[in-house]
């Protein structure tokens, strides 16, 4: 075996990898900087969730709409990695790579790679996500994506019943489709509310022996591949899904998706350990939104949560689903800009506030009588916080058209700076609409 190159030996920041996470509940806007970033990049890589991230990619007056592939596919030249801890549905897969195709992106086969870990998303995991999303035991809906993703990452968890890409290339996997099938039929049975269909063990083996070919020619060790990358001081961006607040183990549990959407999820997810990644941008909207059910202490449930909502349009990418929408809570931002280490931020969707008289930030929590800031850990106190908010001059002017700080009002300015005081990082990107020239790189990224 050939000697690992004398970087891979050495301490922090031999190589700069960038990460890119989303620091609140999802639809940051993360896909517009990673597309941003990526030319500046060998490798961009989704480690975790799957296709219920929606990522929306407006090049010139091309609009994707991507929620399983890395933005970077539409660069070429770039690696676009689907690294191991992804759940994969692969017909998602094969439908936006031959969406891309159709409308001229080209390279694809090289520049993909699927990773043999990778868990595969069947079709009993669309019908427990359908069965048991309803409602936390105690609790609400936790109102899935319904994409199969929660499901998936159980099966992955509990190992006996789990398929991941490499299986597919097996002798055995036929015979693992047909025991799966026999042991969830009785399940899905007992669990369904809507009439139960059998899972057909043949004809799922025949539909996913079909992917598998469509796809063999994107799938790899991608752990291998990225170490190799990053021991030989090629660049790599990582590209979180979701947002952290929705972090398995960190975010507002039970209401949350299935993986580590905090900044923590990154090593395990692809494989290339922390001292290969030394810049990692939290990427904050300059409001909140959050899908789904969960504790949102700053949810404006009025007119003001409407403007915010149309002017912007606040629906779901994947689902369509009316987005819940309040103000920026900086006490839940400043938590997980902590949790990810996040060197920088990147404030997205600052038009959207044009308009408003004033704007509320929430800097403290009323817990109990008490007055706290930092990020309770239990979802019972996360729904009983109040908010403590401090007001802010609002702006009329539109941002839309402006292309450098310097062209921005007073109080645009001060929104920003204050907002990087309370999470305690700086601002070193504002994005003022969905095309790529709407955004001011300034601090570090500018350079
Ligand atoms: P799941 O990831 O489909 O299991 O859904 C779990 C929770 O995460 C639900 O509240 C979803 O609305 C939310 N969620 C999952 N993916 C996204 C996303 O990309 N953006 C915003 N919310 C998401």
């Amino acid at each position: 075996m050939a000697a690992l190159p004398a970087r891979a030996l050495q301490g922090n920041n031999a190589v700069p990898g960038t990460c890119v996470i989303g620091l609140q509940w999802g639809d940051e806007a993360k896909g517009k900087i990673v597309d941003i970033l990526t030319p500046r990049n060998d490798f961009v890589v989704r480690y975790q969730g799957g296709a219920n991230a929606g990522h929306t990619v407006k090049v010139g007056a091309e609009v994707y709409k991507l929620s399983l592939l890395p933005s970077g596919v539409l660069t070429p030249g770039v690696t676009s990695v689907i690294a191991g801890g992804v759940v994969i549905n692969p017909a998602k897969a094969i439908e936006e790579l031959d969406e891309l195709a159709s409308r001229g992106v080209q390279g694809l086969e090289r520049n993909l790679k699927i990773s043999d870990r990778a868990h595969v998303i069947l079709p009993w995991h669309f019908a427990e996500d359908r069965a048991l999303d309803g409602g936390v035991a105690d609790g609400e809906n936790i109102g899935t994506t319904q994409r199969g993703i929660g499901p998936c990452y159980r099966d992955k968890v509990g190992r006996s019943q789990a398929v991941r890409f490499g299986d597919m290339y097996r002798p055995k996997f036929r015979e693992r489709i047909e025991n799966i099938c026999a042991a969830k039929n009785p399940v899905l049975a007992a669990i369904s509310r809507e009439k139960f269909e059998p899972l057909d063990p043949a004809a799922i083996y025949k539909q996913y022996q079909a992917f598998a070919d469509r796809l063999a020619p994107h799938v790899c060790d991608t752990t291998e591949m990225l170490l190799t990358a990053a021991e030989s001081g090629k660049r790599l961006l990582f590209e979180g899904a979701q947002g952290s607040l929705l972090d398995v183990d960190h975010g507002t549990y039970p209401y949350v998706t299935s993986s580590n959407s905090s900044g923590v999820g990154i090593s395990n997810g692809s494989g290339v350990p922390a001292k290969y990644i030394n810049k990692i941008i939290g990427v904050v909207k300059a409001y909140s939104t959050r899908v789904g059910g969960g504790p949102f202490p700053t949810e404006l449930d009025n007119a003001t949560g409407q403007y915010l909502r149309d002017r912007g349009n606040e629906y779901g990418t994947v689902t369509r689903r009316p987005r819940r929408c309040g103000w920026l809570d900086a006490v839940a931002v400043r938590y997980t800009a902590r949790l990810g280490g996040v060197d920088a931020i990147a404030v997205m969707l600052l038009d959207v506030l044009s308009g408003l008289d004033e704007i509320l930030i929430c800097t403290a929590y009323e817990l109990d009588g008490q007055r706290i800031t930092h990020f309770p850990a239990h979802v019972d106190d996360q729904r009983k916080i109040k908010p403590v908010y401090e007001s802010v001059a609002g702006w009329k002017e539109d941002l839309t058209a402006c292309r450098s700080l310097t062209e921005f009002p007073d109080a645009a300015l001060k929104y920003l700076d204050r907002v990087s005081e309370l999470v305690g990082a700086p601002v070193e990107l504002v994005s003022v609409g969905p095309g790529r020239e709407q955004t001011i790189l300034t601090g570090g990224l500018a350079t």
